[in-house]
């Protein structure tokens, strides 16, 4: 669903990016982790060619979005949702407003028959839709604000693919464990390819299978949790080490949530 071969990419004379490589299968789940400052969102601006990589080739679908005019990226823009760190919803709009933004801008469904698609989608991402659907985004917790984002980008879109950029920061820990469900969920039942970016990482390992990490605009590693916890890679060390504790609590509760 998402190949990057090769993509090198800078800001002006500034190398964010230094020849990475990696791609995400159509149902495939992986988070992507690196210290602040790495480039992990440069990745993301990259697949939906919002930045085009001064060498390499970053293919969506099958197609090479830098190559493509302004219209054909928009198309493909609409099969990939994207969920920012802020939630980035419409603070003058109600919660079903925003969830059903897209189709009351774009197509000629009803506003009745708008909202009875909204409630079903808040519905879907675990919401109470009588309690929310008329307030305001700002009445909302940060995990709800998250949980409307991501139901507003499936109502929009229809995915293929999702790209989470930090969905849990700022959220309390049951706020985040709900989110990271909901992102697993997506990714389980509608078999969407999925990529998390977190600084978090012990909040994301639960539940993806692949882990890359990003130092300086360069991949230090790709690969599972246990080659992840095994990992010799001074890059790697250095930025698992302040999580080394929680992190090796986390991976005895997964091994025993596998067993
Ligand atoms: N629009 C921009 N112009 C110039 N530099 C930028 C721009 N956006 C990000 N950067 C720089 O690129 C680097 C990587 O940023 P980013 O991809 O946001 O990192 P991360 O998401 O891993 O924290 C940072 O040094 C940042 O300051
Ligand atoms: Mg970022």
């Amino acid at each position: 669903m998402i190949e990057i071969k090769n993509v090198s990419f800078a800001y002006g004379e500034q190398p964010i990016l230094k020849n990475i490589s990696f791609s995400v299968g159509s149902s495939e789940s992986v988070v992507v982790m690196g210290p602040s400052g790495s480039g992990k969102s440069t990745i993301l601006r990259l697949i939906l060619g919002l930045e085009c990589p001064q060498s390499g080739e970053i293919c969506v679908d099958g197609q090479n979005i830098c190559h493509l005019k302004e219209k054909q990226k928009q198309d493909i823009r609409k099969k990939i949702g994207m969920v920012f760190q802020d939630g980035a919803l419409f603070d003058s709009m109600s919660v079903w407003e925003n969830v059903g933004f897209y189709l009351l801008e774009h197509t000629d469904l009803s506003i009745d028959e708008v909202g009875k698609k909204a409630v079903e989608m808040l519905g879907f991402v675990g919401l109470d839709a009588n309690e929310i659907m008329d307030k305001l985004p700002e009445q909302l917790s940060g995990g709800m604000q998250r949980r409307v984002a991501i139901g507003r980008s499936l109502l929009s879109t229809a995915p293929k693919a999702m790209l989470y950029d930090e969905p849990t920061t700022g959220l309390d820990p049951q706020s985040t464990e709900n989110v990271l469900e909901l992102i697993a969920k997506l990714n389980n039942e509608r078999q969407i390819a999925t990529i998390v970016v977190t600084h978090q990482i012990t909040d994301a390992i639960g539940f993806a299978k692949r882990f890359i990490v990003i130092v300086e605009g360069e991949i230090a590693f790709d690969g599972t949790l246990e080659e992840l916890r095994d990992s010799k890679n001074l890059d790697v060390l250095q930025f698992l080490a302040p999580f080394r504790l929680s992190f090796n609590e986390v991976l005895k509760k997964e091994f025993f949530n596998y067993t």
